[in-house]
């Protein structure tokens, strides 16, 4: 692995119920005192930047918008010279943060849109509101080039929307990725899985043949250029393994480094950072996750690369 790219979970908390996105089980929130300060972030990223280069760092929640102050990390983590650090947001607090966002250094931004039916819309988030967000987009224009919407393909939901997304997305210059539904929520595969193939086909039918683009280094997306919209696309599958160009690792807002999305294994920091702080002790733990994440990948290239596989720990 020659660089890092880091998914920083700033907050658990969101201010919206997404149905792909809330848990079955009952939420328990994490305990303000057991969130990682900016500090303590900071000093992950940096001792991590003395074991591999960070390629990107990205920030997400909950909603990472939530979090007080969230343009000072950006600040500091732009002072540790990243070149890319991005946002995933649902939008709501874009209007009023996208211009201290922009100033504090944030390259680029990521937004949920699953529709622009103001109905389905509030259906889909539960505490959504649409028109707050369109105005974010429309703020955030102001200042970023590069903003992304996101839209998790539903069956029964997303069919109807792709004219309005594609058309919306190419008349303000954002790409859009589609990505599979993973099971998370309270929206199951088995009833709702909606191929990224469908999408495609149903695209190239309608709108002409997808041009294949080079794949952006950061992430799993397939992306085309639809010529007669003048819009970049991509497609995220979940069915299809992608493991073995991995480069990332999650930190979530209780400091625990995941090395896979899909498998539950985590390795605490707390012990490292409070306490008796023993900055030597962190940076050869981080050392050890790092030649852990190796090691899968090693294993990964010789065909292991199973969703399953992944799992139940691969
Ligand atoms: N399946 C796929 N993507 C999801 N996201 C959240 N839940 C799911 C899910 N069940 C993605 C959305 C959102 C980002 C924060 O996470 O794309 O934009």
């Amino acid at each position: 692995m020659d660089s890092l790219y880091l998914r920083i979970s700033v907050t658990d908390r969101c201010n919206y119920a997404c149905r792909y996105c809330i848990p079955k089980s009952q939420i328990r929130y994490i305990p303000h005192e057991e969130i990682l300060t900016y500090e303590e972030i900071e000093k992950i990223v940096s001792l991590f930047l003395k074991i591999i280069p960070i390629s990107s760092i990205r920030l997400t929640g909950g909603e990472p918008l939530l979090r007080k102050g969230i343009e000072n990390l950006v600040k500091k983590l732009k002072a540790l010279d990243i070149k890319d650090v991005s946002i995933t947001t649902n939008g709501y607090f874009l209007k009023e943060k996208a211009k201290v966002l922009k100033e504090a250094g944030l390259d680029r931004i990521n937004v949920s849109l699953d529709t622009l039916n103001e109905e389905k819309y509030k259906r889909l988030t539960t505490y959504g509101d649409l028109s707050k967000v369109l105005e974010g987009l429309f703020e955030a224009k102001r200042y970023f080039s590069k903003i992304k919407l996101n839209t998790v393909l539903i069956k029964g939901f997303t069919e109807e929307e792709i004219d309005s997304l594609l058309r919306f997305a190419a008349e303000n210059n954002f790409e859009i990725r589609f990505i599979e539904l993973m099971d998370i929520g309270i929206f199951n595969k088995k009833d709702h899985f909606l191929p990224v193939e469908f999408v495609k086909s149903y695209i190239e039918k309608k709108y002409g043949k997808l041009i294949s683009l080079e794949r952006n280094s950061f992430g799993p997306a397939k992306r085309y250029f639809l010529k007669s919209l003048n819009l970049k696309l991509g497609f995220i599958p979940t069915s299809h393994n992608f493991c073995n160009t991995c480069n990332r690792l999650r930190l979530s807002a209780d400091g625990k480094i995941r090395l896979c999305l899909l498998n539950d294994l985590s390795y605490n920091l707390k012990p490292f950072l409070r306490g008796a702080f023993d900055e030597n002790k962190l940076l050869e733990f981080l050392k050890g996750i790092i030649k852990i994440k190796e090691s899968m990948l090693l294993k990964l290239k010789k065909d292991y690369c199973k969703e399953n596989m992944v799992r139940i720990g691969g």
